[in-house]
């Protein structure tokens, strides 16, 4: 038996909706894995983005979201020795892209299609967050779209999807890695309250945009006073990437998670240009980037072909 799963990259907070609101993108991790019952050796095999640097067999994070799937659903039959394990990577890796979410993703449900698909969306849902912990990147990751992540009255997480927006989303990624830990460590411990109304209002906007197809309010909707000045003393010119965007007809840019990629949502006939404006701002500050024009991803984690 052999299952190949693919899950899309994501964009979190979209400016001021710090660890709320998430998006999924086209641009994919594929995972496989291929039951050799009487196989004696491990054969785990690295593709594309961190072959040489992402651990392989039981530190891999996808083997580790594999083996918590497998004891939950107890279904103790596989192990690595008899699991022939392909990753194929196309999300860069610690850009605030999701690369780590994907990879969680990508072994709950491997592990789930190989004990008979038992768990539905939400379960892997849920099962997600609780190993990952940061539900504005799963929840796009599992569903597709655009995501409001929330916590209800007992803690638990809940999603709600908006309407998916008709634009594309210029992604730049910077050659340099920022690992969330750190970037959140950059943060306020606590915020005071015109910083609160400040972040409510843009917040207020950019679900308007999406609500209405108004797409203007998102040049103040995507305005963040949370987490971006923070993050921003460590990635060179933030501010100034955000505006070259803007300046050249996005409707919108913002840090994507927790950086140091940047994205910006903007009409297709626009996109080329506000990439090349982004780009030389990058390249300004002497760094190496790479450029990505995508789509929203509507289907979050799907069994491949
Ligand atoms: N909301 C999280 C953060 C996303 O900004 O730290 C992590 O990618």
């Amino acid at each position: 038996m052999k299952i190949k799963i693919r899950v899309p990259a994501t964009t979190a907070n979209l400016g001021p909706g710090f660890d709320v609101f998430g998006a999924a993108l086209s641009l994919y991790n594929e995972f496989e894995a291929e039951y050799v019952p009487n196989a004696k050796k491990t054969k785990f095999w690295l593709k594309g983005e961190g072959k040489k640097t992402l651990p392989k067999g039981e530190k891999n994070v996808l083997w580790k979201a594999m083996s918590e799937t497998f004891q939950l659903l107890g279904c103790g039959k596989y192990n690595l020795k008899n699991l022939n394990i392909t990753i194929k990577t196309g999300i860069p890796l610690s850009g605030g892209l999701g690369s780590s979410a994907s990879a969680i993703i990508g072994g709950i449900a491997l592990a789930n299609a190989l004990c008979g698909g038992k768990l539905t969306k939400a379960q892997i849902a849920r099962l997600g967050m609780k190993i990952e912990g940061h539900p504005d990147n799963i929840a796009p990751a599992v569903y597709g779209g655009l995501c409001i992540c929330y916590k209800n009255e007992d803690g638990a997480n809940e999603v709600m999807g908006l309407p998916v927006p008709k634009m594309k989303v210029v992604m730049c990624v910077p050659s340099f890695e920022l690992r969330t830990k750190r970037s959140r460590q950059a943060l306020p411990k606590n915020i005071d309250l015109q910083t609160a109304v400040f972040n409510t209002s843009r917040v207020a906007l950019l679900t308007a945009a999406f609500c209405t197809g108004n797409y203007k309010l998102l040049r103040q909707g995507m305005e963040d006073k949370f987490h971006q000045p923070y993050r921003g003393k460590m990635i060179p010119a933030m501010d100034n990437i955000i505006k070259a965007a803007v300046d050249n007809g996005a409707y919108g840019a913002f840090l994507s998670g927790s950086g140091p990629s940047i994205a910006a949502f903007c009409d297709r006939r626009v996109c080329e240009k506000v990439e090349k404006a982004m780009v030389k701002v990058w390249k300004k500050e002497s760094v190496a980037v790479k450029s990505y024009i995508l789509d929203f991803d509507n289907k979050g984690v799907v069994t491949a072909e």
